[in-house]
């Protein structure tokens, strides 16, 4: 079989998020099950990779518009960059643009006229996200009569409902869309605009998400960013399939980013990296003193607020607390705040470093994630791996990969809360201060968490499994 991947964002040539990290693992998972993967991503004006292999004309904006094609190959997996000076030569933003729908449409046009070069049609193209929404509408609307096509399906995989491709419905003909599209049972019209993501809910042959429990959500009206009733119409069609890790990147036992490695058996690596860790950020180096770490972008989405209200009590109960994020000032200036009035207690690091996230997961004692809602989360389950105790809420796959602890029986890797209140979070948080003062406790709890396996080779599975349904559809 042979599948196109089509992304926004491939690490680690570009990267806002967990797409980045999925678009790197997961077709190099498929690959090892003997698919021919393809991955296609637009080339972003910072990247330098690939090498030039042509032009290709594609028909966008009442004419045609040319796009420059690099490509590269990286464990068995070709890649593909579409390279566009117009739409994706922005600086370092990927999105955030006025004109994202044109970029993003563009992006989607491009990868189904790509899929021409490679001689014989796809058998899937598997799209992820708004960013490519507009593939299976294309497939279903103007290129339904193309024979090239007449074999391809498409699923959509949703990594996050929240963001809907919203667009002015005046460009369905820039575009090169029908006007029907604008109305009616399988119109893209939704609140009033157009939405790229509803394109892709209607006209995507199958849709996945990220984990089970995320795909049950968002059917509710309290997860469904009021698309609840339209995936509804398609819940026969939609299915979760966990996230995996890809433990070549993150790994304690091999990580090259940090001071010593470590593994289940011998956890002495870890506090030397926790001594690093804190003096990375010209800290007191206090072994014994718990470290809270987060790492995470600061969107609501992500349970900040709830961090924001525990995190006096959190340094009045003497631990330290560090974090490396981007994104909402109001949270930047809050911790700064907090950090100026506690500099030998709190670190922060405003940006995107990929180095410290891997130093921060092995050096921290317990990672916090009580995010409001959550696909799938991979922090956790990098946490996991690196024995840094994940406390978290139970929503999405923060539920279905965390189990709270518990220690009359041993079990569990984690601690789990359930209603979104501070209280609640804060609670978790002092039962992990206690559980930490018990270093034989600790250490089961941490094991618990680094003896699993969350690796890609089972979700591969799955998603061979919805490919081989839509093929025969
Ligand atoms: P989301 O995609 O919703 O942001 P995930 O947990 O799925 O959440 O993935 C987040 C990814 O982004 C992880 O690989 C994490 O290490 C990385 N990340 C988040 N913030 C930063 C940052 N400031 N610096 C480096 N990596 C970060
Ligand atoms: C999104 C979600 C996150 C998920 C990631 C990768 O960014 O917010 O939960 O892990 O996509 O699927």
């Amino acid at each position: 079989m042979d599948i196109v991947f089509a992304v926004s964002e491939l690490a680690p040539h570009s990267k806002t998020g967990g797409l980045a990290d999925v678009a790197a693992a997961l077709p190099k998972a498929l690959a090892a099950t003997g698919l021919t993967v393809r991955v296609v991503t637009p080339r972003y004006g910072f990247i330098t990779a690939g090498e030039y292999v042509g032009d290709l004309p594609v028909p966008f904006g009442f004419g045609v518009q040319t796009a420059h094609v690099f490509r590269e190959r990286r464990h068995g997996v070709e890649i593909f960059l579409i390279d566009a000076p117009a739409y994706f030569h922005r600086g370092r933003k990927l999105y955030g643009e006025p004109d994202d729908p044109r970029r993003f449409a563009f992006f989607s046009r491009a990868v189904i006229e790509l899929t021409r070069w490679f001689g014989k049609p796809p058998d899937v193209i598997h799209g992820n996200d708004w960013m490519t929404g507009l593939i299976p509408v294309y497939l279903r609307t103007t290129l339904r009569g193309d024979p090239f096509f007449a074999r391809t399906a498409t699923i959509t995989s949703i990594h996050n409902l929240a963001f809907q491709g919203f667009f002015d419905l005046n460009d369905l003909a820039y575009f090169g869309l029908p006007g029907d599209l604008r109305q009616g049972p399988d119109g893209l019209e939704f609140s009033g605009a157009g939405s790229m993501l509803k394109g892709a809910i209607l006209a995507s042959d199958a849709l996945t998400t990220v984990s089970e429990r995320y795909a049950q959500e968002i059917q509710t009206p309290e997860y469904g960013f009021r698309m609840d009733g339209l995936l509804r119409l398609r819940r026969h069609d939609l299915v979760g399939i966990l996230n995996g890790v890809d433990y070549d990147e993150w790994n304690p036992a091999t990580d090259p980013h940090i001071a010593a490695n470590y593994t289940p058996e011998d956890l002495g690596g870890k506090r030397l990296c926790k001594a690093d860790l804190l003096a990375r950020f010209g800290m007191p180096v206090e072994l014994d003193r718990p470290a809270i770490v987060i790492v995470s972008r600061l969107s609501d989405q992500k349970g900040l607020d709830l961090v924001r209200d525990v995190a006096w009590r959190i340094l009045h109960s003497g631990a330290y607390f560090l974090l490396l994020g981007s994104g909402d000032p109001r949270y930047e200036v809050f911790f700064q705040h907090l950090r100026d009035t506690a500099p030998r207690r709190v670190a922060v690091y405003f940006g995107l470093n990929e180095p410290l996230a891997h130093q921060m997961e092995a050096g921290g004692d317990m990672f916090l994630m009580p995010s409001a809602y959550e696909p799938c989360g991979l922090n956790q389950i990098y946490s996991l791996k690196y024995g840094t105790v994940p406390i978290v809420r139970a929503t999405g796959g923060l539920d279905d990969t965390i189990q709270d602890f518990d220690r009359i029986t041993g079990t569990g890797n984690g601690l789990k809360f359930r209603a979104y209140h501070a209280n609640r979070l804060m609670e978790k948080i002092y039962e992990g201060l206690l559980l930490y003062r018990q270093p034989h406790v600790w250490r089961m709890l941490q094991q618990n968490g680094m003896r699993a396996d969350f690796s890609w080779a089972r979700a591969a599975r799955k998603y061979r499994a919805v490919y081989e349904r839509v093929c025969a559809l």
